[in-house]
């Protein structure tokens, strides 16, 4: 689930995993927001762990500070030395401030629920508008990586090895290490008997704009958005407020189903109340109970 801030993704996927889990196939809430709010959309606690949560449902918030501790210690020689060639020293607790780390961890820790094989069907729920991106472009920004260590391989190899015998090459296994657990989560992602992405939006203005723009970067990476979900539509009522903002959101809502007209479209009401806890039940229902989208 994807899409602008606030506008619904982590109630979508918590639904969708309350559906999956009730039609008892297996499922994990996996959050790749930094700022989790799975937990408080579900009302329940969720570790740093997968957690059970009930019957068929697990959820899991990676904890993005001790994991990326957890990265420095394991990669520390390595981070150590690549810095100290520029000059960059780095501390255990700037590394988990640095760009592409989270992303980094969350592919590391997807990569290892992906291999373990253990569910049925994992629900994403993406940080504003896109952390899928960063999924996506790993593979290259890894690659690009790699070239520029091979880059450098020929003058400083002499020097990583002499600082510990065979060390250049340590480092050069570790990177491509990564680099093929993010080609294979890649892989995962744009294949469509894997994976599908569902955007998340409202019929206004700035929010149909971003969808746009969204499902235009995801797709020129070679990934089909399957379904659009547009949340918070207000319901029929004759009165003034109402019909002006019903009014206001028919043009965006036609925009949507004229753009994407092959693609599942959902419509969610604004329930006119906070969504947590069991009243999921009631969004997963209108969400796949009344076939507006399949799973
Ligand atoms: N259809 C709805 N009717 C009423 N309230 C809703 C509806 N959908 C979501 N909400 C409320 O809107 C708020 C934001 O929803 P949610 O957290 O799912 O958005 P998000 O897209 O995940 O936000 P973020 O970008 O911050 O992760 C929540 O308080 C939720 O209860
Ligand atoms: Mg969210």
């Amino acid at each position: 689930m994807a899409g602008k801030g606030g506008v619904g993704k982590s109630v979508s996927s918590a639904a969708t995993g309350m559906w999956t889990s009730g039609q008892g196939k297996e499922t994990l809430a996996f959050s790749m927001d930094p700022a989790h709010s799975l937990s408080d959309i579900l009302d329940v606690e969720i570790g740093s762990q997968p957690r059970k949560i009930r019957e068929h449902f697990y959820a899991y918030e990676p904890d993005l500070k001790a994991e990326s501790l957890g990265f420095y210690r394991r990669y520390k020689n390595i981070l150590t030395a690549l810095f100290g060639l520029f000059e960059v020293e780095i501390k255990p607790e700037d590394f988990g401030t640095m760009p592409g780390v989270n992303e980094l961890i969350f592919m590391d820790k997807l990569y290892d629920i992906y291999i373990e094989n253990k569910y049925d069907l994992v629900v994403i729920d993406s940080a504003p508008t896109a952390m899928v991106l960063p999924l996506l472009q790993l593979p290259s920004i890894t690659t690009g990586f790699v070239t520029r260590v091979l880059g450098v391989r020929n003058r400083w190899m002499g020097v990583l090895n002499l600082l510990e015998a065979g060390f250049g090459d340590a480092i050069l296994k570790e990177v491509r290490n990564m680099r093929a657990k993010a080609e294979t989560m890649r892989n995962a992602i744009i294949d469509p008997n894997v994976a599908t992405i569902s955007v998340v939006t409202i019929p206004e203005k700035a929010a149909v704009m971003e969808s746009r723009r969204l499902i235009e970067t995801v797709e020129s990476h070679g990934v089909r958005v399957d379904s659009i979900i547009i949340n918070h539509v207000w319901k029929e009522c004759e009165c003034d407020f109402c019909r002006r903002k019903m009014a206001s959101q028919v043009s965006y809502i036609e925009e949507l189903k004229t753009l994407y007209a092959d693609k599942s479209i959902a419509i969610l009401p604004d329930y006119g109340t906070e969504v947590k806890g069991d009243f999921l039940w009631q969004v997963a229902e209108d969400l796949y109970g009344k076939k507006q989208l399949t799973i």
